[in-house]
């Protein structure tokens, strides 16, 4: 997985995407909005074309939502084209943006960033009975950053799957904030037999988890992409076809 900066936005970036997302792009009305979409989606492009051997425009994202028939795509993105078989999550929030990269198999990311806006309502809104009771017992001073620890821990399980927070995040229920990221319980048909959980370290004012549908443990790299976004903007501003080595 690979985080970077919005700071990383630049015209050439928005160069890198398709249509579809540079009219998504344009309808954001905060530049910080915009700026993470162009940096998450210019950072997936650019890896799922690494991975595939191909240019990045030449990547296609196709998204389903299994719970609606809103006309507009949403949903989770999965690579198609030549990138098919690859499959990514995005997130992004505050500073942070991320990009998670597999081969086939399902993966989910979150961050989170820390705030005690409204602690006791989100609690009750995403977390089963046994997560509160947990949660509770925390000291006062350690409840913020515990709360977005479960939250990132449930949301990238059900962003792994696809289903999102249409999911339901009390369908998941999660080890508590002090003991190291497991699944403890999944209910629902779309739940997945087998699925590795871990913790991912985005800084002292985020939380951030990650999830893969598998049945094997999973090997985690983690890369900062601002090389990968500085060059890329280099090489594309000049013409260059090569794409610059994501690591
Ligand atoms: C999208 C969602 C999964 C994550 O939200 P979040 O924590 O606010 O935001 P994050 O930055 O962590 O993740 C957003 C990214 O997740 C991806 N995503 C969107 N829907 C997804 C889904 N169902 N499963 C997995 N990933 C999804 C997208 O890539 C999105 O980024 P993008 O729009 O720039 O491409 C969550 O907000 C959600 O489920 N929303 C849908 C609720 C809704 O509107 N339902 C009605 C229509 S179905
Ligand atoms: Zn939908």
């Amino acid at each position: 997985m690979w985080w970077a900066s919005p700071a990383l936005a630049s015209p050439e970036l928005l160069g890198l995407l398709d249509e579809t997302e540079r009219a998504r792009h344009s309808r954001f009305r905060r530049s910080d909005d915009r700026d993470r979409y162009a940096v998450a989606h210019a950072l997936a492009r650019l890896l799922c074309a690494h991975a595939a051997g191909c240019d990045p425009r030449e990547v296609v994202f196709h998204r389903r939502c299994g719970h609606c028939t809103r006309p507009e795509p949403h949903g989770k993105p999965h690579p198609g084209g030549p990138a098919a078989g690859w499959e990514i999550s995005i997130t992004h929030s505050g500073d942070r943006v991320g990009v998670a990269l597999t081969r086939g198999l399902p993966v989910g990311l979150d961050v989170e960033g820390i705030t005690d806006r409204d602690l006791d309502g989100l609690a009750s809104y995403a977390l089963t009975a046994r997560e509160h009771a947990a949660w509770r017992a925390l000291d006062a001073a350690d409840r913020a950053a515990g709360f977005f620890t479960y939250w990132a821990r449930k949301e990238a399980l059900l962003k792994a799957t696809g289903q999102g927070l249409a999911g339901g995040l009390t369908s998941v229920e999660v080890s508590p904030p002090d003991a190291a990221a497991a699944l403890l319980a999944w209910h629902g048909p779309e739940a997945p037999t087998q699925v590795w959980l871990c913790d991912l370290d985005a800084g002292a004012d985020y939380r951030a988890a990650l999830a893969v549908v598998s049945a094997r443990p999973v090997t985690v790299a983690v890369h900062d992409a601002s090389v990968l976004l500085n060059q890329s903007r280099q090489m594309f501003d000049s013409g260059s076809a090569l794409l610059p080595n994501p690591r």
